[in-house]
């Protein structure tokens, strides 16, 4: 029963994105292709960006890199640390009942059975005999389901060449009969899929993809195994073979850490319910299909809080939840039309709402994070399994009850990925010029200032080198006297710093230095002593904290 509603849970998700119909699909396509196809550029130069600048390399990449494991470079770990911090704080700081912890990443075996991992935390997978690749199976029939979406696609296009300013493409899209066809197809196919998923019928699934004749893109064959589950924890030894090893996993989230320790900080810190505890941390799924660069990775970072509550307060704390973690995504000035929920209509047994912020990625919008009421289930079952009491008494009720859980999980390196594609931006620039420019949130960006003495001589490296001594305890803060300004300026807007200083001959004399914003590109002249104060009122988290509370 677990494993069948884990399943279907994971399912579901993919399922319900997709669960659109047809037409609206196709309407969005339509519209959206040509931008599309330039994103598609976009994300490969976000990739290859990313390396050149040092945010993001493939993981041990003299041998070739490791699939769907990445390293974060000199500029990448300090934007992973200013939205980790921007995280923790938000938590920490901003709620006296929420407190912080740091769970180790082996834990006993028996919490993952408990958790239902061990059973039921699967992907439906395939593999061809001939090419002896593994694919997952319902990744393969969505596959199959956007080939209908191209073919439609590629007819709107060559009518819309046909009939020029007057195309009206919905109309197209009703009364086309070979556009029709293809959609009565389709939606077909959609209907036998989602009820496969639905229905966790891994042989039903198989059908399908024989039916509709896929055939591996390695050996262009049909010879398939039948679709088994596969399991996403990695799991290894702990202890000598002597000693009798035992069989532990690399968790795959961050969440059972704090539910198995829940006891414990709520007892040590004297916490009432309501009260949340958060954590930061390394999770891994041997992801089947990894892709899309750090979207999808089989290392990867969560921050994770979870909310205890009185049974039947649930789901007005889901609902604070939700608004509160959206309005910190919003804070940060991406775009507001880049975020949207994405409710769950069909919830594991144990879940009784769940939701998701999804964000406006190169590749369409995506899940960033995930908001689910998680019932008492997850305290529940470590009660079951543990045989230990860990009922909360609630002194003001006078009763004895297991808590139920508001959880909020977002990925780091998702969200890194969201800031990043948002802020990439390539530009034309006057005089045929052009320069890419990240455009960072000022509080997020690896660099704050850098500070460059106009030529190499005259004691100007002197002067800048103390104006750098006075802001780098608040400030991280870069040093560059090489090139022309012009080319500082350009290196210093790849890696999106927000303010370049320049200290020229003038400086020595009055103390006024040039000041240049990254993203209009405007000088002022102002005072060394201004630097500090400037600086802050951008980069200073406090202010993005005050836009979330009022
Ligand atoms: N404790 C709940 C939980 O883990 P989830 O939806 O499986 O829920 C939460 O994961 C978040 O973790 C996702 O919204 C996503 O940001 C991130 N995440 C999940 N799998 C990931 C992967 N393979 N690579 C990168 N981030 C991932």
């Amino acid at each position: 029963m677990r494993q069948k509603t884990k399943f279907r849970r994971k399912i579901t998700k993919n399922y319900e994105k997709r669960a659109i119909f047809a037409l609206q699909i196709l309407n969005n396509f339509t519209n959206k292709k040509y931008a599309m196809a330039s994103q598609e550029d976009v994300f490969k130069k976000l990739v290859a960006h990313c390396k050149e600048y040092g945010f993001v390399f493939p993981s041990s990449e003299i041998y070739d890199g490791v699939g769907a494991v990445y390293d974060y470079g000199q500029n990448g770990v300090e934007l992973k640390n200013n939205i980790k911090k921007y995280w923790w704080d938000s938590m920490i700081l901003l709620h006296e009942n929420i407190v912080g912890i740091d769970a180790a990443i082996f834990m006993h075996p028996t919490t993952w059975k408990a958790s239902g991992h061990v059973d039921a935390f699967n992907d439906p997978l395939i593999d061809n005999r001939d090419s002896k690749k593994r694919y997952r199976a319902d990744v393969l029939i969505e596959e199959q389901l956007a080939k209908f979406d191209e073919k439609i696609e590629k007819e709107c296009e060559k009518a819309a060449k046909r009939f020029g300013e007057s195309f009206d493409k919905e109309m197209f899209i009703q009364t086309n009969g070979r556009v029709q066809e293809y959609v009565t197809k389709r939606t077909e196919l959609h209907t036998r899929f989602a009820n496969a998923l639905n229905d966790n019928n891994l042989e039903e699934l198989k059908q399908i993809i024989l039916d509709y004749e896929i055939v591996c893109p390695i050996s262009g064959t049909k010879n398939w195994t039948d679709v088994r589950q596969f399991n996403l924890m990695f799991s290894t030894e702990m202890g000598s073979t002597a000693d009798g090893a035992m069989k532990i996993y690399l968790r795959p989230e961050t969440a059972q850490g704090i539910f198995v320790n829940y006891l414990n900080v709520q007892k040590t810190g004297r916490m009432k319910i309501p009260f949340g505890i958060a954590q930061i941390g390394k999770a891994f799924r041997n992801e089947i299909v990894a892709r899309q660069f750090i979207f999808r990775m089989r290392e990867f970072e969560q921050m994770e809080m979870q909310f205890f509550v009185r049974p039947g307060d649930e789901m007005k704390w889901f609902e604070h939840w939700k608004s509160f973690r959206l309005k910190w995504h919003k804070a940060l000035g991406l775009g507001d039309h880049k975020y949207r929920y994405h409710d769950h209509d069909k919830l594991a047994h144990y879940a009784n709402a769940a939701t998701d912020i999804e964000f406006e990625m190169p590749f369409g919008f995506k899940e960033v994070e995930g908001i689910h009421s998680r019932t008492n289930f997850d305290l529940s079952q470590h009660e079951q399994y543990s045989g230990k009491n860990i009922k909360y008494f609630d002194p003001e009720l006078n009763q004895s009850y297991t808590p139920y859980v508001i959880e909020t999980s977002i990925g780091v390196d998702r969200m890194f990925l969201s800031i990043m594609s948002a802020a990439y931006c390539e530009e034309k620039l006057e005089g045929g010029d052009s320069r890419v420019v990240l455009k960072l949130p000022a509080v997020l960006a690896p660099v704050k200032a850098c500070i460059m003495p106009l030529v190499k001589k005259d004691g100007l490296p002197e002067k800048a080198r103390e104006i750098m001594n006075q802001l780098k305890f608040d400030f991280k803060c870069a040093y560059d006297e090489k090139d022309s300004i012009g080319k500082r300026y350009r290196r210093q807007d790849a890696v999106g710093t927000p303010f370049c200083i320049t200290v020229d001959h003038q400086t020595l004399e009055d103390g006024m230095v040039t000041i240049r914003h990254r993203d209009t590109m405007s000088q002022e002249r102002v005072s060394i002593n201004d630097l500090h104060g400037i600086i802050d009122a951008q980069v200073n988290m406090k202010n993005l904290f005050k836009k979330i509370v009022e």
